[in-house]
């Protein structure tokens, strides 16, 4: 499954308030692309309007079209429920649900869609997503425990577990570390790297390490001042972006010198 977002002239809105101003990028196949920029540029409210989560918040809503696979997600017809289930999406903070088991946890998905399976398919189900979170060996003998039971690092990988278990085509991730220890970081990182193989990944990070280590591509986005729209300023390869950007604002953001 190799799956392509191509992104055109997106505005976000909640409300009377235009969060997010004209985004156009296209996300490759098999590729890692980072958003940075300062708070409250609308990186986490643009990530949201490629599953259409934005929804869910009243008021909010976005014009422009998001094509995954040459299918504009925003099409009459579409079903949210459905593009949710293509794109998922992994959260700044580890959310497991905290009295589901482990097991019950990566099954989530499938108990919401009202899908239904049987003992094996699910056992099946489980023991691929975890293995595939790299998080099987460290829970493999407690499957029936609360999923809140687990460190932080091992939530998150949990979540991540979740996430995959749906089969989704592109996974989107909200400062999937940010709550995290160097050691934890850095296992989710491993696991980005070969998570890429199968998925389209696009990853919110404010540290710019992180960015330089995971990502083929980054995206700048920015804020003119309060009140106003954030924009994408730069969008290129991460080398590109880290080393010799076209704009200044790039510049002085990716050397530490604002944000
Ligand atoms: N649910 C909401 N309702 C109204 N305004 C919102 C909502 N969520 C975000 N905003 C506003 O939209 C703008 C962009 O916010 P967003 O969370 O996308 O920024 P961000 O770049 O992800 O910031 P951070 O790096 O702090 O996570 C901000 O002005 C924020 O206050
Ligand atoms: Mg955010």
């Amino acid at each position: 499954m190799s799956t392509r977002i191509d992104a055109r002239n997106v505005d976000v809105y909640y409300g009377d308030f235009h969060a997010v101003e004209g985004v156009s990028l296209v996300m490759e196949p098999r590729t890692v692309t980072a958003f940075i920029g300062p708070s409250g540029c609308g990186k986490t409210t643009f990530l949201r309007t490629i599953n259409r989560m934005h929804e869910v918040i009243p008021g909010a809503y976005a014009t422009g079209e998001i094509l995954i696979n040459d299918q504009n997600i925003y099409a009459t017809g579409v079903d949210p429920v459905d593009v949710r289930t293509m794109v998922g999406m992994v959260f700044q903070r580890p959310n497991p649900f905290p009295t589901m088991s482990i097991k019950d946890n990566v099954l989530a998905g499938y108990k919401l869609n009202g899908k239904k399976l049987s003992a094996s398919q699910a056992d099946d189900i489980v023991e691929k997503a975890l293995r595939g979170a790299n998080l099987w060996t460290e829970v493999k003998d407690r499957l029936g425990l609360p999923g809140s039971g687990l460190s932080g690092g091992q939530q998150q990988r949990l979540c991540i577990a979740r996430a995959i278990a749906v089969e989704p085509d592109v996974l989107l991730m909200d400062e999937p570390c940010s709550a995290l220890d160097p050691i934890s970081t850095l296992a989710i990182e491993d696991l980005i790297h070969e998570l890429k193989e199968t998925f389209t990944i696009v990853i919110v990070t404010h540290n710019m390490q992180q960015a330089t280590r995971v990502s083929d591509k980054t995206g700048f986005f920015n804020i003119q001042g309060v009140g106003l729209p954030g924009h994408l300023v730069e969008f290129d390869t991460t080398e590109k972006i880290f080393s010799n950007p076209r704009d200044e604002a790039t510049e002085r953001y990716v050397s530490g010198q604002f944000g």
